[in-house]
């Protein structure tokens, strides 16, 4: 087994809810891309992405996962909706760990982030077709990025990652 836990999928997939409770089962460090990014950029997603734009936040996500591939120390991996979409993005994810990809439905999804105001690409009218063309545009990505595909919808936090825990052992 790859000693890391990467966890892939889209917003409001459950990432960071899932690598707590693996944080509690394990012990092992987690790392939260965006929450890396914020502090050493000490300015908030919506910011990075109003002053400097998107592609320079992706800029500063390839940078971050090439750090992360130094790391020696087990930890687990909760990833930005969008870091697996750049080709080197997946193929440092690969190496770096054991890859999950955490799929939900769209609906399930907007339940989960309509009140949000952190997702700059969730802004503005008609979230629930925006996140059904981002899905279908990178659900297949996200599949490519993975070694394993774990459905959420409807399963509790304990069920993903008793599954996830479940996979490593064997
Ligand atoms: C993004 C997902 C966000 C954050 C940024 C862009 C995306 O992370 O990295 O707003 O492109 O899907 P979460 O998946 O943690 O919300």
């Amino acid at each position: 087994m790859k000693h890391n836990i990467i966890l892939i999928g889209y917003m409001g997939s459950g990432k960071s809810t899932i690598a707590k409770e693996l944080h509690k089962k394990t012990g092992m460090e987690v790392i939260d891309t965006d929450e890396e990014i914020v502090r050493e950029q000490g300015r908030s997603i919506n910011e990075i992405f109003q002053t400097d734009g998107e592609t320079a936040f992706r800029e500063l996500e390839t940078a971050l996962l090439r750090r992360l591939s130094e790391k020696t120390s087990a930890y687990i991996l909760s990833t930005g909706g969008g870091m697996p979409v750049r080709e080197e993005n997946r193929t440092i994810l690969k190496n770096l760990g054991t890859v999950f990809f955490l799929k939900a439905d769209a609906d399930t999804i907007f339940e989960r982030v309509k009140e949000d105001t952190q997702r700059p690409l969730l802004k503005g009218t008609d979230q629930l077709a925006k996140i059904a063309g981002m899905l279908e545009e990178r659900t297949m990505i996200y599949e490519w990025a993975a070694d394993y595909v774990t459905k959420t919808d409807g399963k509790t936090v304990e069920e993903v990652v008793s599954e996830i825990l479940c996979i490593l052992r064997n």
